[in-house]
C-alpha cells in the first residue's frame, strides 16, 4: 500500500543515507515536511541548519544529496526531485503515484488508518471548557470549548486515547454568599428551567445583600467555614448546588453535541493538597516566604523573582495547589503521557510556572513527567473592536448566541430556497430547512472559532461567519452538498469500484486536486503537532477551491466511461476528505441546503 507516511519516513531515511554517503556528519537531520506547493509536495529542509552550524554552503550540500537521490530509480519513479532556495530538496509526486494513492485511500476509515500511528500509544488528558460553577456560560467560554473539543477529535483520529476532563471551578469562596441566598430565596421553578441562571441570580443577590448588611456577611462567612471544614450538612447542600450547576452546563454542551468523560473539578483535589505541601517541602522545592509557601525558578528571567505561590499565608490552598494535585492525579491515575489544558492567554504565567514546578517535583520524586501543553487563545472582539458584549453590556450568553445564529441561518436558508422555487429547482421540505438551519447555525460559530489562529484575537461578525463565500462553514458545507448532488444522478452501482474503471488523471486541474487531496494527512500531522485547528480549516478551504477549479474546467459527466469514472473518483475522494476534515472540527455535512 502506498502510504503517505511510509513515503515520508522513507524519504527521511533515504536523505540521511545520501547525506552519509556524501560525507556529512551524523548531526545532519533530513527534516521532512510539507512543501510549498509551488515546489513540490514534500521537502527536506535539513541542509540550511547543517550548513549554518558547519559554516558551509547549503546549496552545495543540498546538491550533493540530490545527485545521490537521483540515482535511486525506485524513488525517481515516484517523485521529481529539485533543489530550491538555500538547499531545500523538493519532492513532487508523479501522476502515477497520485493515482495509486487515490485508488487506495478511499473513505474516512482508510484515512484514519493512515493517520493512526501519529498518536499511537498516547494517552492524552484534555482539560477544556472548565468553567466556574454557578455562572452562566457566555461568549468568554466559547473558545476553550470549541477548540478543546476539536483537539480531542483530532488526537483521537490520530490514534490517541483521549480523556476529556472538565476541571470545573467548584470550590471557591463564592459558596458562602451563594448558600446564604440559596437557603432563603431559591426559586425552584426557575432552577428547573434554567439552573445556571438561577444560581447566578442567587449568587449575585447574596453578594448584593452582603454589601448592605453586616449580618449577611457574617452568616455567609459561617456558611463558607462550614463548607471548608466539610460539615455534612454543608457538603450535602454543596452537592445539590453543584449538581444543578453541572446540569446547566451540560445543557449548553448539548447544543454543541459535546460531552465529557469526567468532571473532576477543583473540589476533587482538596484532600490531596496536604500531599502536595509535604512533597514540595521535603523535596526542597518549596520555601517559606512572608508566611506563604512558594517555588522560585532561578533559571527563569521572571519566575526567579516572581515565585509560584501554592499555599497562602493564612494556610489555605489556592488554584496552584489544586492544579499541582491535578497534574499528579492525571499522571498517576490516568497514566497520561500528555496533558493539555486549554484556557485563555491570561493564564499563561500560571501554567508556565505549573509546568516548571511539576517537572522539577516529578524529577525529584522519581516520577515521569508527561508532556504538557498549555493551549491558549486570544479574545473574541465585537464589531466595535471591544470585547464582545450584549446590549446590556453583559457578555452574550452562549445559548442566546446559538439561538441567534440558528435564527439567522434559517432566514438565509429560506431566502435561498425561495430563489430555488423561483428558478423552478427542487425546493427543500420544511423539516430540511429547519435541520439545515440548525447545522449551519452551530457550525458557523464553530468554524469562525476554529478557522482563526487561536492565539490571536478575532472579530465576531455575523455577516462574515454566515456568508456562503470565503473561508466559512456555509461555503464548505455547500461545497459538500454540491458534490453529493452530482452523485444523485447515478445509481449506487455506478459509483462502486470507480478506481478500477478509471483512466489516469491527466488534466492540470485533476492533478492539482489530487495533490491537494493527498496533502490531507500531512496537514493533519501539522495540526496535531501544533494543536492549531486553523491549519486544517485553511486546508479544507483550499481543497474546496481546488475542487471548484477542477469542476469548472473538467466536465464530470462525459460520454467516455473511463474519464467519467476518474472524475467521479476525484469527486468521491474530495468528499471523503471534506467530510472527514469537517467531522474533526465537529461539523456534520448536509445532503442539501
Ligand atoms: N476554571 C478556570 C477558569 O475559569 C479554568 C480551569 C482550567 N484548568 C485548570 N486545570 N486550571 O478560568
Amino acid at each position: 500500500m502506498q502510504d503517505w507516511f511510509d513515503l515520508a519516513k522513507k524519504m527521511d531515511s533515504l536523505v540521511l543515507e545520501a547525506a552519509a554517503t556524501a560525507g556529512l556528519e551524523d548531526t545532519f537531520t533530513a527534516d521532512i515536511r510539507t512543501a510549498d506547493p509551488r515546489f513540490g509536495d514534500l521537502q527536506a529542509n535539513g541542509a540550511l541548519p547543517y550548513a549554518k552550524r558547519n559554516k558551509a554552503n547549503p546549496r552545495q550540500i543540498g546538491q550533493s544529496i540530490v545527485d545521490l537521490l537521483e540515482k535511486n530509480e525506485d524513488l525517481t519513479s515516484k517523485v521529481e526531485i529539485t533543489l530550491s532556495g538555500p538547499g531545500f530538496i523538493n519532492f513532487k509526486f508523479k501522476a502515477d503515484f497520485l493515482q495509486d494513492w487515490l485508488k487506495t485511500f478511499s473513505g474516512s476509515e482508510q484515512l484514519k488508518k493512515a493517520a493512526a500511528h501519529l498518536q499511537e500509544n498516547e494517552t492524552v488528558v484534555v482539560d477544556y471548557s472548565s468553567p466556574n460553577t454557578a455562572k452562566q456560560m457566555h461568549i468568554g467560554h466559547l473558545r476553550s470549548l470549541i477548540i478543546g473539543e476539536s483537539i480531542c477529535k483530532l488526537l483521537a483520529f490520530c490514534g490517541a486515547k483521549v480523556i476529556r476532563d472538565n476541571h470545573i471551578g467548584d470550590w471557591g469562596t463564592a459558596y458562602g454568599r451563594l448558600f446564604y441566598a440559596y437557603k432563603r430565596f431559591l426559586d425552584e421553578e426557575n432552577l428547573e428551567a434554567n439552573p445556571l441562571g438561577e444560581l447566578e441570580r442567587l449568587y449575585k443577590l447574596g453578594s448584593k445583600l452582603a454589601t448592605e448588611d453586616e449580618e449577611v456577611v457574617k452568616e455567609s462567612r459561617e456558611e463558607l467555614v462550614k463548607l471548608q471544614s466539610e460539615d455534612p450538612e454543608a457538603m450535602a447542600l454543596w452537592e445539590q448546588v453543584n449538581g444543578h450547576s453541572i446540569d446547566g452546563i451540560k445543557r449548553v454542551y448539548e447544543l454543541f453535541d459535546i460531552s465529557f468523560d469526567h468532571y473532576l473539578g477543583e473540589s476533587f483535589y482538596r484532600n490531596m493538597v496536604e500531599q502536595v505541601y509535604k512533597e514540595l517541602e521535603e523535596s526542597g522545592l518549596g520555601e517559606e516566604s512572608e508566611g506563604a509557601w512558594v517555588v522560585f525558578h532561578p533559571e527563569h528571567k521572571r519566575y526567579a523573582t516572581q515565585p509560584f505561590m501554592y499555599r497562602k499565608s493564612d494556610g489555605a490552598s489556592n488554584y496552584a495547589t489544586t492544579d499541582l494535585a491535578t497534574m499528579l492525579y492525571r499522571a498517576e491515575h490516568f497514566k497520561a503521557s500528555s496533558i493539555i489544558i486549554e484556557t485563555d492567554f491570561r493564564q499563561k504565567d500560571h501554567f508556565e510556572q505549573l509546568e516548571l514546578t511539576t517537572q522539577k517535583w516529578f524529577e525529584k520524586t522519581g516520577r515521569t513527567f508527561p508532556k504538557f501543553s498549555h493551549v491558549f487563545h486570544g479574545t473574541i472582539m465585537g464589531e466595535n473592536g471591544k470585547a464582545m458584549a450584549s446590549r446590556t453590556g453583559e457578555p452574550v450568553l452562549l445559548k442566546d448566541l446559538i439561538a441567534e445564529s440558528i435564527e439567522r441561518a434559517e432566514k438565509i436558508v429560506r431566502e435561498k430556497n425561495d430563489e430555488k422555487i423561483a428558478k423552478g429547482q427542487a425546493a427543500l421540505a420544511e423539516e430540511e430547512i429547519v435541520a439545515a438551519a440548525k447545522v449551519i447555525g452551530t457550525s458557523s460559530i464553530r468554524y469562525a472559532e476554529l478557522s482563526q489562529n487561536r492565539t490571536s484575537d478575532y472579530v465576531f461578525a455575523w455577516d462574515k461567519l454566515l456568508s456562503f463565500e470565503g473561508n466559512t462553514a456555509p461555503y464548505l458545507l455547500y461545497a459538500a452538498t454540491r458534490i453529493k448532488s452530482i452523485f444523485r444522478n447515478f445509481e449506487a452501482a455506478d459509483l462502486e469500484n470507480l478506481a478500477d474503471k478509471a483512466s489516469n488523471i491527466e488534466t492540470d486541474e485533476e492533478l492539482a486536486l489530487a495533490r491537494k487531496i493527498l496533502g490531507f494527512v500531512g496537514v493533519l500531522q501539522q495540526t496535531v503537532e501544533t494543536l492549531r485547528p486553523h491549519l486544517l480549516c485553511t486546508y479544507l478551504f483550499e481543497l474546496a477551491g481546488a475542487y471548484s477549479s477542477f469542476y469548472n474546467a473538467n466536465k464530470v459527466i462525459v460520454p467516455e466511461a473511463d474519464i467519467q469514472s476518474r472524475r467521479l473518483m476525484l469527486c468521491q475522494r474530495t468528499l471523503d476528505v471534506l467530510e472527514t476534515g469537517l467531522g474533526l472540527l465537529g461539523i456534520p455535512t448536509l445532503e442539501r441546503m
